[in-house]
């Protein structure tokens, strides 16, 4: 099957010569596009791309199956969305009017509320039910955009739970078209009953839920919530290593609420990504210098909780990666909306276009181990891309907030 997208009026992050992985400081400035340009598919993988010109030459020699004019329109890489809880049970509105009334995320835990409010409505839901609900947000993720997402597990908190939800992940992974990666973060909250004794709890995770999870192979991998309040830097080593032990990669929660030591036990146990930072000090950039850890920020959460705001601007301009994911959850960042993350990474952490769009395709991609074969337009990765509504230029996407800019999405060659 070869289809091909014509008239494209600019293709956005294209990519020649050796791909890269994840693009560093000054790097993320640098995008590459193509104008008057199409794209070519076979198989669901790009097998071309170039000016209009190439192709009026060379099209009577070829046999296209179809053919998609985008007059007016840009193509960009779909979005990678690196960081997700997207299987959960229930809405948390009422939390959320409690914060206005002035209720902290913290005292709002405390209370039983926050993840544990969410883990009694999952432990209430079925798998199908659960599978359902998570289809549909995975459904209208994929009209915004995105690509590909990693989902966490977490609202479980009990073996038999957790189980439940990596299942429901497994089961999209084997039925959806988007890209799909796996996340178990058993130590996501503290149970009511081990309250006080968190250690027990880290004994469950280690010695019961670990084994099991990777009996049935259904983790990429390993997260911790590594903050104050949460689970601290010793739960999160002794956690960390009994994962690697069973080939779970570390991928975790740090420094939203604290400087929690998290980033430098990520690092040491070479986590593919620590995310959130919105608490950073001098010595946490200078530990991710020569890591191969990517600082992931989730603009969404800091707005909806109102954090202060992880030094994005500050972490690219001393040479690192930075890549920005949804977060998307019930509790701090009820939107799958990549679109938004990239307005906010230029409105509010001051990234250029440029840099934003590499935070969310490539480096995204990187913090998801997939960067291979997604995250710019190259030959030989996965054909996902969308086709734009008719815009003026790319800058276009991250100025105008709030609206879909997106029309058509395809993911491995395929229109969804
Ligand atoms: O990434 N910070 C920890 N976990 C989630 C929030 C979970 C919740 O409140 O339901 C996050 O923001
Ligand atoms: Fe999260």
């Amino acid at each position: 099957m070869l289809t091909v997208i014509t008239n494209i009026k600019e293709l956005v992050q294209v990519e020649t010569g050796q791909p890269k992985l994840r693009a560093m400081g000054k790097e993320m400035a640098r995008v590459e596009t193509v104008k008057d340009a199409y794209l070519m598919v076979e198989d669901g993988k790009i097998k071309a791309f170039g000016p209009m010109d190439e192709w009026k030459a060379a099209s009577g020699e070829r046999r296209v199956d179809r053919e998609v004019d985008a007059t007016g329109r840009l193509v960009f890489p779909t979005f990678c969305d690196s960081h997700t809880h997207l299987v959960y049970a229930n809405s948390r509105e009422h939390e959320f009017v409690d914060k206005i009334r002035g209720l902290s995320y913290e005292e709002i835990a405390k209370r039983g509320g926050g993840i544990l409010n969410s883990a009694k409505a999952t432990a209430a839901a079925s798998e199908d039910e659960l599978y359902d609900m998570a289809q549909r947000r995975l459904q209208e993720a994929m009209r915004m955009g995105t690509g590909a997402i990693e989902i966490k597990s977490g609202y479980g908190l009990t073996t038999e739970s957790e189980l439940k939800l990596l299942r429901v992940i497994r089961r999209l992974k084997e039925n959806s078209p988007m890209t799909i990666k796996s996340n178990f973060l058993g130590a996501h909250g503290i149970p009511m009953e081990y309250r006080g004794h968190q250690e027990d709890y880290v004994d469950l995770v280690i010695d019961e839920m670990i084994p099991l999870v990777a009996a049935e192979g259904l983790a990429d991998y390993i997260d911790v919530f590594c903050d104050q309040g949460f689970f601290t830097v010793e739960d999160t080593a002794r956690i960390l290593e009994a994962g690697i032990k069973y080939g779970m990669r570390p991928k975790i929660h740090a420094n939203e609420m604290a400087v929690s030591g998290g980033v430098q036990v990520g690092v040491k146990y070479n986590a593919i990504s620590v995310d959130h930072l919105e608490q950073m000090g001098d010595a946490e950039i200078e530990c991710l210098k020569g890591s191969e850890t990517m600082p992931t920020v989730l603009p969404g959460c800091a707005f909806f909780l109102n954090l202060p705001l992880s030094p994005a601007r500050k972490m690219v301009d001393a040479g690192l990666p930075v890549a920005m994911a949804s977060d998307y959850n019930p509790g701090t960042s009820p939107s799958y909306n990549m679109q938004l993350i990239l307005s906010m990474a230029c409105i509010r952490y001051r990234l250029t276009p440029e840099e934003a769009l590499n935070a969310t395709t490539l480096n995204t991609a990187y913090a998801m181990g997939v960067s291979r074969e997604l995250g710019t337009i190259a030959v030989g990765k996965k054909a996902n891309f969308y086709i734009t509504k008719p815009i003026p230029s790319y800058e276009y996407m991250p100025y105008a907030y709030g609206e879909n800019k997106v029309e058509r999405v395809f993911l491995n060659g395929v229109e969804v």
